[in-house]
Parts: structure tokens; C-alpha cells; sequence
């Protein structure tokens, strides 16, 4: 393979870097940059040598799948490449269009000027990976923009347009495509001007204020970054910058293998591969057709139908919604305006960008009027026989091809297809609520959904900007039914001695934005308590009682009632331990026979976590979920799995699984009720056996 293109015009050099989609600078492309650089240099009839990308990336960086791996470290480094642009003896032009991240800008950078389309994206965004620009970019971006903007950029990973960047050293030309012959220009401007070569470490910062810019910067990014060391070391190899230059440069390496090691950057640089390989499904291609959605269609104008609607509004895409009835409707638009209005009194959206989106949304009482829609989203009540009705008539009204989706959250997919003649053309498209906020979007496969609109199904997730994963059939999916491990382990705790405080705070010191009883209050108890009576009646043979149905009985509904697992003063969201609550559970435990004892911090997060890794790994014998990764990726973007530990799966596999697995049979033998619940997955065995990764 040819990593870059070389050719010479006029004595001027073009390297063109050839390692698509991004030119990322894995081992290959670093070596033939390097070896194009040396031909250039040893070549006389070359007087100046443009390097430049496709139009896609001039790169996106490092290479991250060589991360933690011996190639990494092969010769030439990006840093070996960087040394040599800091030691070329001709003039050196980056010529930018796409992308130009991480060590892609740190190369640049390097170059002794550099021209871009304004549409460019510059950035160092390492920090969202865990860690801090390596190859110098901490030294070199405060040269070129100054110190208090770059490390604003650093900081934060932002990345910004060529346009926005004109003026500074960092982009001394914004020119037109096509790119190349706007960069060579440049290039024999340079030669007849005589430029000089125009070396970044040899710029020096002049900034009176370096000292409290970098004080204040510390005391902000410290308070803001709770769980993440990097942002706080991105501001401590900055402040680098003021050193003599190798310094500089020293420092910035310490503190980049810090980061590197860091479980933190582990966690990270895990989910932004999990969160690609998501989009990845077997039996689907580039190649597999995908139809058009141009119309929506949305039955059910409640919480659900409301905030899916809102999400193909934002997206451009006109909603159909429809209704039962009239009062029903209006209620559900009102909600959907009043959203809109919030955000623009926010000063997120314009009066003119609310209207507009209020003008793609029409309402219906018919079905006959979703004929035309490509799509059709059912958000009605969670009840077969009333989705049996919609389907049925769905099936009955709407075009060929058109894509038929539910969001149910516990009924069979299979079951719904089965209602119509087209059973290829049924999905389960599951939305987290708030619907308008969540990113998360389970794409249900059923047995016979198509892959044409599987494929449909994951495009339209990019275009409303959600996160898709897909599931297969069961109950709860992926999501839910993890989440009834992890409310099992909770429950346990409950009877064995813990107090709903003592849970909340072991896994809000995790990580966890808000433990699962204070959790519990905001939703509303109810819900679940209606949920545990119906599956009661549905199968009287089981036992669906749970010690919560005692705190409903007392009428405690959460925070709507005032109390719940905790008492709430009026006006006021705090959640204040209750001795009711505590005298409830020592009840409890009494009739059941249970001597209460202590439960660490540590035990309390491991057997919750441990509950949810459990249940994930059966959904994984079953092949419901595709890969371990889809199982972090639908905790960390639908219920608040705290992202610097990647996700469940991920967590398990660095603790190991081996211990993970003698954990749940010590929590097996504890309790003989619980021994079942805690027996460890095979599949985990096994992976705790032969050492082998979950995959
Ligand atoms: N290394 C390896 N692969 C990369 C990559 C990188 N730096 N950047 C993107 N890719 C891969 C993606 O994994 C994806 O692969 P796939 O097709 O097999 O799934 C493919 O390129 C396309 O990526 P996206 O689907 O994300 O495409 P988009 O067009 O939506 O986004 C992007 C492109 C903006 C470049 C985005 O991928 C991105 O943000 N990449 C990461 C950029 C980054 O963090 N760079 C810094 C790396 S660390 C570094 O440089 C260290 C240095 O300081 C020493
Ligand atoms: P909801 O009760 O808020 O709204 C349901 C709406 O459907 C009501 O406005 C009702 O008038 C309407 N409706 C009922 N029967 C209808 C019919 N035959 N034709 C047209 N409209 C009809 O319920 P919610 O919470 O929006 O849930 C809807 C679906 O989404 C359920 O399947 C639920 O399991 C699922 N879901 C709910 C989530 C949540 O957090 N609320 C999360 C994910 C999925």
C-alpha cells in the first residue's frame, strides 16, 4: 500500500498522505511521510514541499488502534517525524482541508507555515480521549495562538474552523479549493519571497499574565474535571510552554504516559471504539439499500411520542403525530411548544428555529393520513392488545416499504410483527426518556426485520444524533434487563442490613450521577409497583414482591409525594434519611428472618456492578447483545454508567474476570436465597478460566 503520494511540480514537493478514512498516523503512513521528506530534501531540484491529506482529513491523529500495542512505540514515532520537520532545511507547508486533530495538527504544526480551506477543523482533542497532546502540541499551539487560546483548546479538546483561526500563526492563509493548487501558489510565494524557515519552537511567548492565567485555569479545571486527571495535566504540560523549549517538550512526554497508563484513558479510548463498533452489524454493508425517510409518522402523543417527534423535528424531518384523542393531542403539542420555548429562553434556539420546527409537526386523528409517511414510530400505551389494534391497522393504511417501528420497552418484538403481512418491514425502536435528550437508541432486530430497514434504522440514528445499538428480543432488551441485575443486588443489600443512603452513596462515589433509591424518588415508585403487581397476576406462580411495595403501601411515591425511600421537605429536592423508612426495613427483614449486618462501600458497588455484569453476560450467551462493547455503550449513554470506568463490561474485564467471578460466589454462598441470582454466567467462567477477554 502506497501511504502517501509523491510527485514534484516546479520544484515543489506535494506529499500527499494516502491512509484513508482519516490518515491516521499509524506506523505505515509515519514511514513513508518520513521517507517523502528525505527524498524532498535530497532531491535539488526541490525547493519547497507541501504535505497535505485528502479532503475528508489532513489526519485525525495518532493512530488509536496502535495504542497499548508494540507499534506504537515502532521507529519513525510521530515524535521522530516531528523532530525531522523541526530540522528540515527546506521550507515546509501544511496545506489543511477536513480534519486536522491530535497528532495530525501536532505535525502541522511543525511545518513552517501552514494554508487551509475555512471549513477546516483544527484541534487537539486528546483530553476527550484521556489524555494530552504528546507530540509537542502542548509546546507549539500556545506559540502559534497564544497561551490563554490554547489552552482553551487543550483543555477542553475544542475543535476550530480554518476561518475562525485566520490571523494567527496557526493558519497564515485561508485559501479556496482545490486545496493543492491553492497551496502551491503559496508555496512559490514563499520561494520568491525568500521566506524564512519559520520554526514554532523558536517562537516565544510573550504573555505578561502567564503566571494567573495558568492559576486560574488550574482552579477551574480542577473543580470542573472530578474523575478525569487529564484535563488538570493538560493545563500542568501547557504551563510547559514557558520553559526553554525541550523542557518543555520533556514534560509534556512525562505526563503523556501518565495519561496513557491512566484507567481513566483506558476507559475512554474503550468507548470510542465501542461506540464505532456499534454501528457495525453482520449482514450489513455499505452495499445494503436503505430507504428514504422523508415523512414521519408518531401514534401516541404522551411522554414517549412527544420527545420522539421533537427529535425528527430538530433533524428537519416532518411529524406526523397521531392520536386517540383530540385532548390527548393538544396536550402532547402543548408540551412539545413548551419545550422549544424553554430552550429559547435558554438562548439555545431562536423564535425563527422554533417556528420553523412547529411548522414540520402536523396532528391527526386518522390513520389515513400517515398513507404517505416512510416511517411510522408507535408510542402508545404499553399494552399488546392495544398495539395488536394499531398494527393491525398500520398493516391496513400505510405505503409499501414504509417502515413500521415500536417503542415498547418490555413487549415482544416478534409478537407486534406478527400482527401484519409485512413482519420484514418491524422494528423495535427503543428511545430513552427524556426522548428529545437521550442519546441512546436500541434498535430491536426481530426475526424477521430485513436488513434493508436494519440498515434504515442505524442511518436515521446518525441523522437525529442518537447512539444506536441493536438488540435482540427479549425482555427489557439490552438496557432494562441489565437493569433488573442491578436493582436484584440492590434489593438484596435492602434485606441483609444496607440503608437506601448508605447504597446511593457507594455508587454516587463511584461514579453513578444518582444511586438507585434517589433515582427512584424523581421517577416515581408507583410505576414500578404497577409493573411488579401486573407480572404478579400474570404469573401467580412467581414471586414479584420486592420491599418496595411496602414503602407504596405507606404511600410513599417519591418525591411527587413528598416521600419515598426518603422524606423531602416542601420546595426542597434533598433527600433526608427517614427513620419511617428505616423502621420499614427492620420490619421486613424480621419477618423474613434476616439478622441485618454491614455492607463496606466496596461490597455494596461490587455487588451492584456485579449484578448488571452477570445479567450482561447471559445476554451475551444469548446473542442478544452482538459484543460485550454494545453492552457499555447502552449503560454509559442510557442510564448514567459513570464514563470514566467505560462501561460495565469493560469495568468487569479490568478488574479481572477471574476475581469478579470468585466475588459472586462468595456473594453466593452468603445467602441461600441469593445463591441462584449469583451463580456467575458460563460465558464468564469460562473468560475467567482461559484468561480470554470478553468479546
Ligand atoms: N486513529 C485510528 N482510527 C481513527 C482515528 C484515529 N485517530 N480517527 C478516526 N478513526 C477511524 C474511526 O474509528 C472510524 O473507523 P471505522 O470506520 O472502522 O469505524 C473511521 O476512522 C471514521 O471515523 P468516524 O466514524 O468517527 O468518522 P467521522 O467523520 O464521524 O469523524 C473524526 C472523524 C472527527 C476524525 C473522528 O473519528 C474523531 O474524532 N477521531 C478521533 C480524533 C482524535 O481524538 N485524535 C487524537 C488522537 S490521539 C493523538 O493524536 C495523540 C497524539 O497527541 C500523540
Ligand atoms: P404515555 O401514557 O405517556 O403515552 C401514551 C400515549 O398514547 C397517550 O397519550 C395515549 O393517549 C396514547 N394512546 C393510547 N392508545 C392509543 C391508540 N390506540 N392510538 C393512539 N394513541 C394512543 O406513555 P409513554 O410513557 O409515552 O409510553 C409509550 C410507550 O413507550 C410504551 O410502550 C412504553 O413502554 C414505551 N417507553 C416508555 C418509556 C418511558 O420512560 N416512559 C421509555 C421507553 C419506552
Amino acid at each position: 500500500m502506497n501511504y502517501v503520494n509523491y510527485a514534484v511540480v516546479d520544484g515543489v514537493a506535494c506529499i500527499v498522505f494516502q491512509n484513508p478514512p482519516v490518515n491516521s498516523l499509524g506506523h505505515g503512513l509515519r514511514v513513508a511521510i518520513l521517507q517523502a521528506l528525505d527524498q524532498a530534501e535530497a532531491a535539488p531540484e526541490v525547493q519547497v514541499v507541501v504535505m497535505t491529506g485528502s479532503d475528508r482529513a489532513f489526519s485525525g491523529g495518532a493512530d488509536i488502534t496502535e495504542f497499548g500495542t508494540p507499534k506504537a512505540a515502532w521507529h519513525p514515532t510521530l515524535r521522530d517525524v516531528i523532530t525531522a520537520l523541526d530540522e528540515y532545511t527546506k521550507p515546509v507547508i501544511a496545506a489543511i482541508d477536513g480534519v486536522c486533530l491530535g497528532g495530525g495538527l501536532e505535525l502541522a504544526m511543525a511545518a513552517h507555515y501552514r494554508v487551509a480551506t475555512e471549513r477546516a477543523m483544527l484541534g487537539l482533542p486528546e483530553v476527550k480521549l484521556g489524555l494530552l497532546p504528546g507530540g509537542g502540541g502542548t509546546q507549539r499551539l500556545p506559540r502559534l495562538v497564544g497561551l490563554e487560546r490554547g489552552l482553551d483548546m487543550i483543555v477542553n479538546g475544542l475543535k476550530v474552523e480554518a476561518g475562525k483561526l485566520a490571523g494567527t500563526l496557526l493558519v497564515d492563509r485561508v485559501v479556496d479549493t482545490p486545496l493543492q493548487e491553492a497551496a502551491i501558489a503559496y508555496a512559490r510565494e514563499c520561494v520568491s519571497a525568500g521566506s524564512v524557515l519559520r520554526r514554532t519552537r523558536d517562537i516565544k511567548i510573550a504573555e505578561p499574565d502567564a503566571q494567573a492565567l495558568l492559576q486560574v485555569a488550574r482552579r477551574n479545571v480542577a473543580a470542573a474535571s472530578k474523575h478525569f486527571p487529564a484535563p488538570s495535566l493538560c493545563v500542568e504540560a501547557v504551563a510547559g510552554c514557558l520553559l526553554p523549549f525541550d523542557e518543555g517538550l520533556k514534560q509534556e512526554r512525562v505526563l503523556f504516559m501518565q495519561l496513557m497508563n491512566s484507567p481513566e484513558s483506558a476507559a475512554l479510548r474503550h468507548v470510542f471504539a465501542a461506540e464505532r463498533a456499534a454501528l457495525k452489524v453482520p449482514g450489513i454493508t455499505s452495499a445494503t439499500v436503505k430507504r428514504d425517510i422523508r415523512r414521519v409518522g408518531v401514534i401516541g402523543a404522551g411522554t414517549m411520542g412527544g420527545g420522539i417527534s421533537m427529535n425528527f423535528l430538530n433533524a428537519g424531518i416532518p411529524v406526523t403525530l397521531l392520536e386517540a384523542e383530540q385532548v390527548a393531542l393538544e396536550r402532547g403539542v402543548g408540551i412539545i411548544r413548551r419545550n422549544y420555548e424553554n430552550t429559547m429562553k435558554k438562548g439555545r434556539l431562536t423564535q425563527a428555529q422554533v417556528d420553523d420546527r412547529m411548522s414540520l409537526l402536523s396532528t391527526t386523528l386518522k390513520y389515513d393520513d400517515l398513507s404517505s409517511a416512510d416511517l411510522v414510530i408507535e408510542a402508545v400505551f404499553e399494552d399488546m392488545g392495544v398495539k395488536e389494534n394499531v398494527f393491525r391497522t398500520l398493516d391496513a393504511v400505510l405505503k409499501p416499504g414504509a417502515i413500521l417501528a415500536t417503542n415498547t420497552s418490555t413487549l415482544d418484538v416478534n409478537t407486534i410483527a406478527g400482527f401484519v403481512n409485512r413482519p420484514q418491514d418491524v422494528v423495535g425502536l427503543h428511545f430513552f426518556s427524556p426522548a428529545n435528550v437521550m442519546k441512546l437508541l436500541e434498535i430491536v432486530r426481530a426475526d424477521q426485520t430485513s436488513p434493508e430497514v436494519l440498515a434504515t434504522s442505524l442511518a436515521l440514528a446518525k441523522t437525529i444524533g442518537k447512539q444506536p445499538v441493536v438488540s435482540g428480543v427479549c425482555d427489557g432488551f439490552i438496557g432494562n434487563r441489565m437493569l433488573n441485575g442491578y436493582r436484584a443486588a440492590g434489593e438484596e443489600l435492602l434485606l441483609h442490613g444496607a440503608s437506601p443512603a448508605q447504597i446511593d452513596h457507594a455508587l454516587e462515589d463511584f461514579g453513578f450521577a444518582m444511586g438507585p433509591y434517589r433515582m427512584g424518588d424523581l421517577a416515581g415508585l408507583d410505576i414500578g409497583w404497577a409493573v411488579r403487581k401486573r407480572r404478579q397476576a400474570e404469573n401467580p406462580h412467581l414471586d414479584f414482591s420486592s420491599v418496595a411495595d411496602r414503602i407504596c403501601e405507606a404511600g410513599r411515591y417519591g418525591q411527587k409525594t413528598g416521600a419515598g425511600w426518603y422524606r423531602y421537605e416542601t420546595g426542597n429536592r434533598q433527600a433526608l434519611e427517614d427513620p419511617v423508612v428505616t423502621q420499614i426495613l427492620a420490619d421486613y427483614r424480621k419477618e423474613k428472618g434476616i439478622e441485618p449486618r454491614q455492607f463496606s462501600p466496596k461490597e455494596i458497588v461490587e455487588r451492584c456492578v456485579f449484578g448488571l455484569v452477570n445479567e450482561g453476560a447471559h445476554i451475551l450467551e444469548e446473542g442478544i447483545a452482538l459484543r460485550a462493547s454494545d453492552i457499555d455503550v447502552v449503560y454509559l449513554n442510557g442510564y448514567g454508567f459513570p464514563l470514566h470506568r467505560g462501561g460495565p463490561m469493560h469495568y468487569a474485564q479490568q478488574l479481572g474476570l477471574y476475581n469478579v467471578v470468585r466475588a459472586m460466589r462468595r456473594f453466593a454462598r452468603q445467602s441461600d436465597k441469593a445463591a441462584e441470582f449469583w451463580q456467575p454466567a458460563d460465558l464468564l467462567v469460562q473468560c475467567a478460566e482461559s484468561g480470554e477477554a470478553l468479546k
